[in-house]
């Protein structure tokens, strides 16, 4: 797209995109929510640093492209409970979403995006490493392609290679909730297309993919391995590094990502919309 209202930087030569010349606590006219959406898109993810937002203000910035979802094991703040704030404390050692991952695809109907926005960040470190999964559709073979076409996978956020959601959240310092919930699982298409662009996605979530429907585990997991190695290649990726006032949105819908845990010793705020899907 030819961009009038604002500038788009790449951030790597597989996705997203640095925006510029844009005041998110400012009204978005409908042209800079247009080509802010259209760069989405086209990006995958896109961030923007130097924005002073309250949490109303991300809000408002997050509706715009759909409704909020709660993330279901985590107690979201006190007057924004759409808003959950992950945070990592200088002594502690685990951090949240630091596995590959497509958020909530363990939900009957995952969310379409996320935004993070930083409130504190480590002096290095703390970046987000996110993954294009329509590459990692494109450059399979036609053969696996076409074996891939029509399975179906279990995504579930029993983390059961983790010890259990049960086990790793209780080992950080979050208000979690809704534990009981952690075995459901849902199936999805494993090649999805996008409902906005209609391209091809390999819908990867390592961290919650469990087999594929009327295999077992054990049958599923050397081509789930492949896969799982495949989409997180490096060529097909980009870091997103944060600033005080730098807000993320990326699209889940053909992203996967993790949080890196290189900054030990230091704090690392953020705060976390979920932006839901209208369809799969
Ligand atoms: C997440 O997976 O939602 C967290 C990502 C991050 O903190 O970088």
């Amino acid at each position: 797209m030819d961009y009038q209202s604002i500038s788009v930087a790449p951030l790597s030569g597989a996705m997203g995109a640095e925006i510029s010349g844009v005041d998110l606590s400012k009204n978005l006219s409908n042209q800079v929510f247009t080509e802010i959406h259209q760069a989405l898109l086209e990006n995958l993810v896109i961030v923007f640093h130097d924005q002073y937002l309250t949490p109303e203000a991300c809000k408002l910035v997050a509706q715009k492209f759909g409704k909020l979802v709660k993330y279901p094991f985590v107690e979201g703040l006190h007057q924004h409970p759409e808003i959950f704030e992950i945070r990592k404390e200088p002594d502690e050692k685990k951090n949240f979403g630091g596995n590959w991952h497509s958020d909530m695809s363990f939900t009957e109907l995952p969310p379409m995006g996320t935004m993070l926005y930083s409130l504190e960040v480590p002096s290095k470190g703390g970046d987000t490493m996110l993954t294009n999964l329509y590459l990692a559709y494109e450059s399979l073979s036609e053969g696996l392609k076409s074996l891939l076409e029509d399975m179906e996978a279990e995504y579930s956020a029993a983390l059961k290679h983790a010890g259990g959601r049960r086990n790793v959240m209780n080992a950080t310092r979050f208000d979690v909730a809704n534990l009981d919930r952690a075995e459901e699982s849902f199936y999805h298409p494993i090649v999805r297309k996008h409902p906005e662009t209609g391209q091809k996605a390999l819908y990867i979530s390592s961290g919650h993919l469990l087999r594929f429907k009327d295999m077992r585990v054990e049958e599923s997991k050397p081509l789930l391995d492949f896969l799982k190695n495949h989409a997180t290649q490096p060529d097909f990726t980009c870091r997103v590094k944060y600033r005080k006032g730098t807000l993320v949105l990326w699209d889940n819908r053909c992203t996967q990502h993790r949080a890196l845990n290189d900054y030990h010793g230091e704090r690392r705020v953020m705060h976390r919309l979920t932006i839901g899907a209208t369809e799969f």
